[in-house]
């Protein structure tokens, strides 16, 4: 049977996944909780990935290398960059770039040393799956968000985009700082933390790693405010109900 590991990037996430999980164990390895169980009839390790690029390389590569996943998916917030992608919208990840990755003069800058690339791209099928979950889910309106909630954090008509990514060890929360970013990597949609090193881990396993991520903020000045707020009151909802019918489609292998 496949294995399922789910990163989750937030506390409040990983409890909603485990509360959909009735049979999960606990084990601990790296000094990190892993919770092996099933959902929805698929076996799945959830764990919380950590923050931070090396973190979650620990974490990706202790699901591969002690849970045999052959599957792997992260769900958290982001930073959005691109133009028209607003809080509230979700980015599903087509590729990811580490954007503090810079060997140069000795690599071009953001190449990664010895693979002879920049971008590790997402797995086509797996993100195609995702990015149908989380268009069915925003279009059903079924995340049951508060008026006042909407309101709160100015969400409306949230969409769903594909594209890049891009990962750093940094909360981007200048707007100097994103437009910076936008000058050296134009085609990204969002900036978080932890994605392109968790695609480089599964690139040097071969083994099939998407990401669907939340928009939380614009990654600018304002990008703290009520963070902790909308990972509660909206992102932890959109995790959830995205893998939710992510796995109501896939087949039980
Ligand atoms: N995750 C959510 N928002 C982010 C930001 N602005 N920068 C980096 N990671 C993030």
């Amino acid at each position: 049977m496949a294995v399922i590991g789910i990163m989750s990037a937030m506390h409040e996430e990983l409890a909603a996944v485990l509360a959909e999980m009735p049979d999960e164990q606990r084990v601990v390895a790296a000094g990190r909780d892993f919770w092996v169980g099933h959902w929805q009839g698929h076996s799945v390790v959830a764990v919380l990935s950590r923050i931070g690029k090396v973190a979650a390389a620990t974490t990706a590569t202790v699901l591969l290398e002690r849970f045999q996943v052959d599957t792997m998916v992260f769900t958290g917030v982001a930073g959005g960059l691109g133009s028209g992608v607003r809080v509230g919208d979700v980015v599903v990840a087509s590729g990811f770039v580490q954007h503090d990755m810079d060997a140069s003069p000795l690599f071009a800058r953001h190449e990664v040393p010895l693979y002879g690339r920049a971008c590790f791209d997402a797995h086509a099928g797996l993100s195609a799956q995702l990015a149908k979950a989380s268009a069915q889910v925003l279009h059903a309106a079924e995340l049951h968000l508060s008026r006042e909630t909407l309101t709160q954090f100015q969400v409306s008509a949230p969409r769903v985009h594909q594209g890049l990514v891009i990962s750093g060890d940094r909360f981007v929360s200048t707007n100097a700082e994103s437009q910076a970013l936008r000058l050296v990597l134009p085609e990204a949609l969002a900036v978080e933390m932890e994605g392109a090193a968790v695609a480089q881990v599964c690139h040097d396993y071969q083994v099939p790693f998407a990401a669907v991520r939340t928009i939380s903020d614009r990654a600018d000045d304002m990008a703290h405010t009520d963070f902790n707020r909308f990972i509660r009151e909206v992102a932890s909802r959109y995790s959830l109900a995205i893998l939710s019918q992510w796995l109501a489609d896939r087949q039980p292998d």
